[in-house]
């Protein structure tokens, strides 16, 4: 649509479009090719990890990680604000996801997640870090460490946020990061599971690929696989996004800065010691209902999303154990996610906070 504000579009390089010429130059148009081993290599140089496998998503990433675990039938720790995407590899596996509520930095609670951990049995840890933020992870990696559970981070919306200098999806057994449409980086959409186990990473791999047997010739599988492995093309585009993470880092804190600026709001706290990309500004209003003004920017063609409806307020959900404080139901109710494109202009911003004001 002709000058509409977009929440978060895909901003492209320029560089795209060469690198797909040079895939298709070379006819791998296949889940195969030198541009998912540049893709891979990216990603292990930028975050310092040992082990890169691109697949088409995040979520399948995650539902990997829950394989090679081997985490089934179990109960698992997700934070209740998030995206269901956090969430649905935990069914694939028939695992029983216990919701916990959030700090004031609108991530998962360490204090309820030690008590969720000593009134179940929980294996693992799904710890999402939202909006470009990064949640608390050192006490949180340390209650993992102390109770035998293994720690996933759900990284998608985090690519190139740091915590105490170390990226974000690099404390976990497992990390996750999306490129889907919306996100700071996109290949359209993909996904990229990291991790320091090569053994558990090949195996993430293999089963990326229909688990096929690789000492036969002939088809001969084993196990349960899926057909995840990320597109060559979709690759191409990654290397070449991958080539502007920073410069993407730095408009989008730019963009939250004027909001800053113009808005005069409790803003998404940012934890001490770390750097969060601002992927999306996310404010909190005192005297305004969220969705008012959100139907008021979309009269002038400004896209503006609620924050999440927390997991234990899904149907789905209804009936799941959750470690609640009130603070997600709160930020629902007050929240709103403003838009942060990285075209965005001050004048752009200005006018969407004009719209904001008037009433
Ligand atoms: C927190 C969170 N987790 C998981 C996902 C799933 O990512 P994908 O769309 O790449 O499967 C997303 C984004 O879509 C997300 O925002």
């Amino acid at each position: 649509m002709k000058n509409r504000v977009f929440l978060s579009p895909p901003h492209m390089s320029g560089k795209e479009i060469g690198y797909i010429e040079e895939v298709f130059a070379s006819n791998y148009i296949a889940p195969v090719g030198a541009y998912i081993d540049r893709f891979e290599n990216a990603i292990k140089k930028y975050t310092h990890t040992k082990n890169a496998v691109a697949v088409c998503n995040a979520t399948s990433a995650l539902h990997l990680a829950l394989r090679v675990l081997g985490i089934k039938d179990s109960q698992v720790a997700v934070s209740t604000f998030t995206f269901i995407g956090s969430v649905n590899p935990l069914l694939y596996e028939r695992n029983e996801p216990i919701f916990i509520d959030v700090d004031e930095y609108w991530h998962m609670d360490a204090g309820l997640l030690a008590q969720a951990i000593e009134e179940n049995d929980i294996k693992a840890v799904i710890l999402p870090h939202i909006y470009g933020q990064v949640a608390d992870i050192e006490p949180i990696h340390k209650l993992c460490e102390q109770n035998g559970i293994y720690l996933l981070e759900d990284a998608a919306e985090s690519l190139g946020a740091f915590y105490k200098g170390r990226h974000s999806g690099t404390f976990g057994k497992f990390g996750v990061y999306s490129f889907n449409g919306n996100k700071l980086l996109t290949t359209s959409s993909g996904g990229v599971l990291v991790g320091d186990d090569a053994t558990l990473a090949e195996k993430a791999k293999f089963l990326s690929t229909q688990a096929k047997e690789s000492e036969f010739v002939e088809y001969v599988h084993k196990e349960i696989g899926y057909n995840y492995r990320l597109s060559n093309i979709l690759a191409a585009i990654g290397v070449a996004q991958m080539e502007v993470l920073e410069e993407r880092v730095l408009k989008k804190r730019e963009i939250f800065s004027w909001y800053q600026e113009f808005l005069d709001e409790e803003f998404m706290p940012e934890l001490p010691d770390t750097r969060g990309t601002r992927w999306l500004t996310t404010l909190t209003f005192e005297n305004k209902d969220p969705f008012a003004v959100m139907r008021k920017l979309e009269k002038h063609n400004i896209e503006s999303r609620p924050v999440w409806r927390a997991m234990h307020r899904q149907p789905l959900f209804k009936d799941a154990k959750a470690y609640l404080n009130g603070r997600s139901d709160e930020l629902f109710a007050k929240g709103l996610c403003l838009p942060s494109g990285t075209t965005l202009t001050k004048d752009q911003v200005r006018n969407i906070c004009e719209v904001i004001e008037s009433f």
